[in-house]
């Protein structure tokens, strides 16, 4: 794989590829890369003649009190993984290439990014919005491939991809979940044993609210107020339990798909998950 830290040598090498009518997959990350990451880079791989991932731990997503400090960073690890996984070009900008000083555009993706994440991460979506603008700009890929376990980022994302006529595909993959059902994240690191012992509860808890929704034995605002009480008296701290549509993240429309997404604090993580209902015929 090769390493290129600056954004024009980046770009060079992209155009390139695009020259030849190589079509450019590209996966946008913090590192410490897991199996989640590995999922998104085996299908730009299966889907592009060309595998481009960017590592870099963006300051302008974190919060004040947030992990930008203690974020686990893993560069060699990681280096092991986009080599196994055929990756041709790795973009590892250092921050002051990203954020020269002065810098101060921002991009904001108002509604989409106000609710559930954005509500308890004031910023952190026209963080993430900025940054990855920055990335395809200068990468210019035909498809960005984004992880459903981060599922508002990814709806977050699209709408600025189609209002800003960024002319990149999105495609959103899986969440990938341990065998005991704790979705994947570079944040697991945090977690003692017993609290990781614990931690797929949540995807339980979310799971069997969703059935139940599903069915209509629950309405949204009863399946919030189950997920509330079930993990109350748990390790960690809720921080949300909603219920909203899958696609605008606004309140829940008949029929249409609802997106059951909490966030929660455990030890040093926080934790977020979700799963998508899609309630049965006339419900
Ligand atoms: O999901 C992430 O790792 C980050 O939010 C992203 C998309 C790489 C932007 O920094």
């Amino acid at each position: 794989v090769r390493i290129v830290r600056d954004p024009d040598a980046a770009r060079a090498i992209v155009r390139a590829w695009r020259g030849k009518g190589e079509r450019i997959g590209f996966v946008p990350t913090m590192g410490a890369l897991h199996d989640g990451h590995r999922s998104l880079l085996r299908r730009a791989r299966r889907e592009c003649d060309r595998l481009v991932a960017s590592i870099f731990v963006n300051p302008l997503q974190f919060g004040p009190r947030e992990d930008l400090s203690r974020y686990p960073r893993s560069l060699a690890r990681d280096r092991s993984m986009l080599i196994a996984e055929g990756t041709d070009l790795l973009y590892n900008p250092s921050a002051r290439a990203m954020y020269p000083p002065g810098f101060t555009v921002r991009i904001e993706v108002p509604g989409l990014g106000d609710g559930l994440e954005g509500a308890s991460r004031p910023g952190h979506f026209a963080g993430v919005a900025t940054v990855v603008a920055k990335l395809l700009n200068t990468l210019e890929p035909d498809r960005m491939y984004l992880g459903q376990k981060d599922a508002q980022q990814a709806i977050v994302l699209s709408k600025m991809v189609r209002d800003l006529d960024l002319g990149v595909r999105v495609v959103v993959c899986p969440t990938v979940r341990e065998t005991d059902g704790l979705a994947l994240s570079s944040r697991n690191a945090y977690l003692t044993r017993p609290e990781r012992a614990w931690a797929p509860s949540l995807h339980r808890v979310l799971r069997e609210t969703a059935a139940a929704l599903r069915t209509g034995e629950m309405t949204p605002r009863g399946a919030e107020a189950s997920i509330r009480r079930r993990l109350a008296n748990g390790p960690g701290k809720l921080d949300y339990a909603r219920a909203v549509d899958a696609e605008t993240l606004g309140p829940v429309r008949t029929a249409r798909p609802i997106l059951l997404s909490l966030a929660y604090h455990l030890g040093k993580a926080r934790l977020i998950d979700n799963v998508v209902v899609r309630r049965a015929k006339g419900r």
